[in-house]
């Protein structure tokens, strides 16, 4: 295996390997050559910083590229007074976009004090040109840019800066290329997330992410398989599948396979409790589908399905694929086949057109499915996407009364669901020790809600069994037994 290699043992003399993932292999190397002459200056190592601005893809990606500068003899620490800061940004709505530019700010005065400190920037705002542009002009203290698609080039990037002294941009506009067997360096020792494919190829009419995350790659299954049985040999008890579409997942391998039949493999590997995945796309999740989850032993008994809007004629204008009416339909198949299940979603408001009336549909579709929790969003124009130059775009403050509207059914509707497993015995992962409650730990059940219970730090990582004693809106009270 790759990851396991020993840089010591490699040629940096000659020319790089052309191939991946050896080329990278060869710059971390090279990094390695710098960290130790950093060392001897310093005498300590370079510290290291990451933070990650988006989705759960993002994040992964963040353990990947903490894996490399691990790997390269960085150390991590928890804040930006670094030698290397990297921050992985996310562009899915305008407020991402301003949190970046006001840390930028704020690295600026940190690097006037320690001029060697290297700042690098990633992620899906890289991906649009005029991000790009404003940083050359007016952010000129950045050393790297690059994007989604070559973030696995970390360490060639650095060596180049190294060398050429002047803003490294490198930001591919797509590509085909998985590269496998990178260093990762995981958050957490007993859950990991695993991409089982990148990209979308879904075009809803709001969003940025075909343009900035590409076209829809799955990985290959034995790729994914391997990658959890190695996770699971090194104490992961949950991985949680990623996708921006799992549902569609396969459809484009040679040898094509259903994100089902990839769920079946999965569900075999000893040692693996629970499976979880995301995101779903309402309009592939299959009967399929329904009945691997109905019949598994580990798929988590939760499932968050996007609604983004509760009006078939809105759902059209976003290009969703999907009417109110099957949106319904399929939560009750889903239903009847895992009666337990906890639903949560995704919500738009304000979307271009949007009337009293379309507004009314969401608030109704709420009202009948009863979601254990939904994220709600007010609707951003992105550039670029085809939403951004419809007609109609809806005064804001409509939208802020609206949001405040849906936030507040959603969570009266979801203070009541909560509580439905109320005085039962369920298992919980123990994920933490408790923020705020000293000798008590905080975990998770099987439907994602949050339990809080006596205990200490010996049971992070495993599975107690804990009753639920008393239910506190969002999560639970409970004693271990
Ligand atoms: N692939 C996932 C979602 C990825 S983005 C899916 O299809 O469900 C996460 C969420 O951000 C989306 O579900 C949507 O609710 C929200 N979102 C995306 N673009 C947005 C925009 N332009 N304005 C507001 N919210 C948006
Ligand atoms: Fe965006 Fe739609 Fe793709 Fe989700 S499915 S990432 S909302 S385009
Ligand atoms: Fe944001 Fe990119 Fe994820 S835009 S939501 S980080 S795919």
């Amino acid at each position: 295996m790759y990851n396991e290699i020993d840089l010591d043992k490699i040629d940096i003399v000659t020319e790089p390997p052309t191939e991946e993932p050896a080329r990278q292999y060869y710059f971390m190397a090279k990094c390695r050559e710098w960290v130790r002459e950093f060392e001897r200056k310093n005498g300590r190592r370079p510290f290291a910083f990451t933070q990650t601005f988006g989705c759960q893809m993002n994040a992964r990606d963040s353990e990947k590229l903490m894996g490399i500068l691990r790997k390269t003899g960085f150390q991590e620490i928890g804040d930006e007074k670094a030698d290397f800061v990297l921050y992985n940004t996310c562009t899915v709505r305008e407020n991402a976009n301003q949190k970046v530019y006001g840390r930028l700010g704020y690295l600026n005065t940190l690097k006037k004090k320690n001029p060697h400190m290297m700042i690098a920037l990633c992620g899906c705002m890289m991906q649009e040109p005029e991000v790009v542009e404003k940083i050359r002009k007016s952010y000129r203290f950045v050393d790297i840019v690059f994007g989604t698609h070559n973030i696995f080039q970390l360490a060639e990037l650095m060596v180049r800066r190294l060398e050429e002294r002047n803003m490294v941009v490198s930001v591919w506009k797509g590509t085909d290329q998985i590269v496998e067997e990178l260093p990762v360096e995981r958050k957490f020792p007993f859950k990991s997330g695993v991409n089982i494919m990148f990209g979308c190829n879904n075009f809803c009419s709001y969003c940025i992410v075909p343009y900035v995350r590409g076209r829809e790659r799955s990985r290959n299954p034995e790729d994914i398989l391997a990658e959890i049985r190695k996770l699971v040999s090194e104490g992961v008890v949950e991985v949680m599948l990623l996708g921006q579409n799992v549902n569609s997942y396969g459809k484009t391998l040679d040898t094509p396979v259903t994100f089902a039949q990839l769920l079946r493999q999965v569900e075999k590997i000893e040692g693996l409790k629970r499976i979880r995945f995301m995101t779903s796309h309402p309009k592939d999740l299959s009967e399929e589908l329904i009945r691997v989850m109905r019949d598994s032993e580990k798929i988590c008994r939760h499932l968050h399905l996007p609604l983004q809007s509760g009006s078939s004629r809105i759902l059209k204008a976003m290009n969703r694929r999907y009417t109110k009416e099957q949106y319904l339909d399929l939560v009750d198949k889903i239903r009847a086949a895992v009666p337990d299940i906890s639903l949560t979603t995704d919500i738009i408001v304000g979307f271009p057109g949007e009337t009293e009336e379309d507004f009314e549909e969401t608030m109704d579709v709420v009202r009948r499915v009863e979601f254990d929790s939904a994220f709600t969003f007010l609707y951003s124009r992105r550039t670029g996407t085809p939403a951004a130059v419809m007609e109609e775009q809806v005064p804001e403050e409509t939208m802020k009364n609206r949001f405040d509207r849906l936030l507040s059914e959603v969570q009266q509707i979801s203070a009541r669901v909560c509580a439905r497993d109320l005085h039962t015995t369920r298992d919980v992962l123990v994920e933490s020790l408790d923020d705020h409650l000293e000798g008590y730990v905080t975990g998770r059940l099987s439907n994602n809600t949050i339990v809080h219970f006596p205990g200490d730090a010996s049971l992070i990582g495993t599975i107690v069994p804990v009753y639920l004693e008393e239910s506190r809106g969002f999560y639970y009270m409970g004693t271990a037994g």
